[in-house]
């Protein structure tokens, strides 16, 4: 079986792909991994078997051994032209690709934009079997995707370390996690960070309200304040700010909203506000114990489910056990934060700000 990673790293890729290439030889198989995502079934000379003893030591191990990007798609393969870029479809070769290397099944470990295409490809016959990768937890059809406790693990550490200086120096600090379309990162870590406000693309802020939170706390004389802010956090009636447009195969970067709601704050309260961008560190660096033994349930589970020839599925987690799921419903929706949570609520019950 083939194993490939695609989209952004995260923490627990190499959990994955230890557990695939252990399991595969339980089962009788031998595993390829493909370098770089589908780039690496258009150019294959970089395929290598991969035995267990090259997979020795890389559980604790942050990024992924097989490399990643997240702007190669096959079906829309960016070329620079001239005249601009272009985009081809070289789906076809990896097909091609795919049969010439002799491989049985292809085990790919991604996002929602990765498990698109891999759909795409059990489509045109190859036998794949998704596996749900990303820090920010919005693949429909599993309750937790690998990857996200590690990203939550970062920021929180992240609050508790703003929350001394912020209270030292009587501030107000702005944290900005990653989070495209969703909240769960924010969310999560700003609930367990202990923040005051927390800004998702799910709930549009109004600065003002935000502000009126800040203000509570110093009438009650907590004097420091602090707000985190997922990438994609928009205002009421605004749209998300980016800091980089899209081109050549990528959406766009998002990123500035941390430091224009930090600048709103200042002029509406007079507070000294500090914003901070967390960016990549929430992609870096070790799993948790939880990823580590999630990525292993996944690597393994899909590794069994490929063997078993249940191919167009999607490992999941459904407590308490790994579960298949067919990978159409895996990709057709984005798992967003829904307003009426118990985890909003017991935000809200806390005092918690949304801005709304
Ligand atoms: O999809 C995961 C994610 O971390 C998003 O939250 C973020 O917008 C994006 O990746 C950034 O990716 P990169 O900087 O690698 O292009």
């Amino acid at each position: 079986m083939g194993v490939l990673t695609g989209g952004g790293d995260c923490s627990g890729l190499n959990a994955v792909i230890r557990a695939v290439v252990r399991s595969a030889y339980s089962l009788g198989w031998e595993a390829v991994g493909i370098q770089e995502s589908f780039g690496g079934l258009l150019n294959i000379k970089r395929s290598r078997t991969l035995r267990p003893v090259d997979v020795r030591g890389i559980l604790h191990t942050g990024g992924t051994i097989l490399g990643t990007t997240n702007h190669g798609d096959p079906f829309r393969f960016p070329q620079r032209k001239p005249e601009g870029v272009v985009y081809i479809d070289r789906s076809e070769e990896v097909v091609t690709n795919f049969k010439k290397l002799g491989l049985d099944a292809l085990i790919v470990i991604g996002g929602d934009g990765t498990l698109k295409i891999g759909l795409k490809f059990f489509q045109m016959g190859i036998p794949v079997v998704g596996v749900p990768k990303t820090i920010d937890n919005d693949v429909a059809a599993t309750q937790m995707t690998f990857g996200f406790d590690s990203a939550v693990s970062v920021a929180t550490e992240a609050l508790d370390r703003l929350h001394t200086t912020a209270s030292s120096h009587r501030r107000v600090m702005v944290l900005e996690t990653m989070g495209r379309n969703v909240g769960w990162l924010a969310l999560h870590a700003g609930i367990a960070g202990g923040a005051d406000v927390i800004l998702i693309p799910e709930i549009p802020f109004d600065i003002e309200r935000v502000c009126e939170k800040i203000r509570d706390r110093a009438r009650r004389g907590r004097r420091f304040s602090i707000v985190v802010a997922a990438e994609g956090a928009v205002p009421i009636g605004g749209v998300q700010r980016f800091r980089e447009k899209a081109g050549f195969g990528f959406e766009g970067r998002l990123g500035g909203i941390g430091e224009s709601v930090a600048d709103r704050i200042t002029k509406l309260t007079s507070a000294e506000t500090r914003s901070l961008v967390l960016g990549h560190l929430q992609r870096g660096g070790q799993p948790t114990n939880w990823d580590r033994l999630l990525g292993t349930r996944f690597g393994s589970a899909a590794a069994r489910a490929a063997v078993e020839g249940k191919w167009g599925c999607m490992v999941a987690l459904r407590p308490p056990t790994i579960q298949l799921v067919p990978l159409e419903k895996a990709v057709s929706n984005l798992k967003r934060v829904p307003r009426s949570s118990d985890i909003v609520r017991a935000a809200r019950d806390l005092g918690i700000s949304f801005g709304d």
